[in-house]
């Protein structure tokens, strides 16, 4: 089936440099991925906007934040999601994280197919990782919902900053324990995605 591999002009920067590997990853997305069950059966355009493009804001963020050298832990990778897409990107440690073996199993074989040095996937808890990393970086893409994550930071509050894909109406207000910034992007001409940069004060 034929897409488009497109991105709005925030990523144009990213697309550019990556784009040999991002394609091949969105190729594995759409075979492997979907045979596996680590994505639903989508359109190759739905997979590129909605994986791809998606994954690249989170990087655009961190790179925002100053954090582009910080190792970062992708919680509930499943497929890579957007773990892969940022460590294609980012030249950072990237730790994916899932608690299915055979998830991590998938992604060891698409990070050798792909070459990235700089990621890996380990089968862990992501809730015991949340517990114990501190001064961490973590990336959530429909893992938990935002009110969810605070609930469990809030167990430790260790000082942590966390970017978590989100829904407009679920909006955080900033408090005296987080900074919470939305983050509102395009994916492709028409449609909006939010992601919720939370930071423990
Ligand atoms: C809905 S999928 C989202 C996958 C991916 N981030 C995305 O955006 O497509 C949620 C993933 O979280 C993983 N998961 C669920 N509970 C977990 C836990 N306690 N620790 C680690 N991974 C978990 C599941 O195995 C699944 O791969």
């Amino acid at each position: 089936m034929t897409y488009n591999p497109q991105i709005p002009e925030w990523g144009e920067k990213y697309l550019e440099k990556n784009k040999e590997k991002l394609v091949t990853y969105h190729q594995w997305l759409s075979t492997t991925g979907v045979k596996a069950g680590l994505i639903s059966p989508k359109k190759d355009q739905e997979i590129w906007d909605e994986f791809i493009v998606h994954s690249l804001y989170f990087y655009k963020t961190i790179e925002e934040l100053g954090f582009k050298e910080k190792p970062l832990f992708d919680l509930g990778t499943g497929g890579g999601i957007p773990g892969i897409p940022i460590s294609i990107a980012s030249k950072a440690k990237s730790v994916l994280i899932d608690n299915k073996k055979s998830r991590i199993y998938e992604l060891e074989r698409i990070i050798k197919i792909l070459q990235i040095k700089n990621a890996t996937a380990e089968e862990r808890n992501a809730l015991e990782v949340l517990k114990k990393e501190k001064g961490a970086l973590f990336t959530l893409r429909c893992y938990l919902s935002t009110s969810r994550l605070i609930e469990e930071v809030q167990k430790t509050l260790n000082k942590n900053t966390y970017l978590i894909s989100s829904k407009e109406k679920n909006r955080f207000k900033t408090n005296e324990m987080f900074h919470v910034k939305q983050e509102k992007f395009l994916i492709n001409k028409n449609d909006y995605r939010f992601i919720d940069v939370i930071t423990v004060m």
